[in-house]
């Protein structure tokens, strides 16, 4: 069992939770957090925010009874946390945009601790949080509240884009893929689903992914893909 530092309100519903122990993993790998018994029976996947001397941190929202269990733990409290598990995005070399979509800048930031000089943009609906904590690790920050992030993003401009937020979100990323293609570029654009997940090690097909050459799985195949792998339906 792992113990509490920390687990701090950031927004409405959102909230940074900091665990102590030798805990590591890449940038984009995920661990299984469970802070209760018997029910609600499933670990929840949280991607990894940050890693220090002290141990791993995680941001989450809270969308269901697992999650707003999570809210409750206090300083000292124990919760079961396995992993890492998944591939991580890849180290890459080059210009690196990182694009984030509400609690999809998560794993962001640590990747731009990992991949310094990249140009980080962060979209949230209503309230933005952490804003300040990524600007001195970008080239250049960009934050939109109530808008569409991605409309402020020239992908022909990169090498790399690493994007992680909500399904419709990841959709557009791969339409402006295509279309920084037709514009004679091809930025390598990776995008970080975010499936549900029930065992994380690849046993159950509950994150189950369809993508060009067959299914694959969120939890072991990914989470992260490369854009034009993935076939999105809906
Ligand atoms: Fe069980 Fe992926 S979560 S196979």
């Amino acid at each position: 069992m792992a113990t509490v530092i920390s687990n701090e309100r950031l927004a409405n519903g959102v909230y940074h939770l900091r665990v102590r122990g030798d805990y590591g993993g890449a940038m984009g790998q995920f661990y299984m957090l469970r802070a209760w018994g018997a029910y609600p029976l499933l670990s929840r996947p949280l991607s990894i925010h940050r890693v220090n001397g002290d141990g791993i941190e995680f941001l989450y929202h809270v969308v269901g009874e697992g999650t707003a269990i999570l809210a409750e733990l206090k300083p000292g409290d124990s919760l079961g946390l396995e992993g890492p598990f998944g591939n991580g995005f890849p180290a890459v070399s080059g210009k690196v945009a990182l694009v984030g979509g509400g609690i999809g800048v998560a794993p962001l930031y640590y990747c731009a601790q990992e991949l310094p000089g990249s140009d980080i943009y962060l979209g949230f609906s209503r309230e933005a949080y952490l804003t300040e904590a990524f600007r001195p690790l970008a080239a250049e920050l960009t934050v939109n509240v109530g808008g569409y992030i991605l409309e402020d993003i020239d992908f022909t401009q990169y090498d790399h884009v690493f994007v992680c937020g909500p399904q419709l979100m990841l959709q557009a990323a791969q339409l402006k893929v295509m279309s920084a293609e037709a514009a004679g570029r091809q930025p390598k654009v990776y995008l970080s689903l975010e499936n549900r997940m029930a065992c994380g090690i690849g046993a159950c097909l509950v994150c189950s992914v369809s993508c060009r050459d067959g299914k694959r799985k969120a939890c072991t195949d990914g989470p992260v893909f490369l854009a034009e792998e993935v076939v999105f339906h809906g």
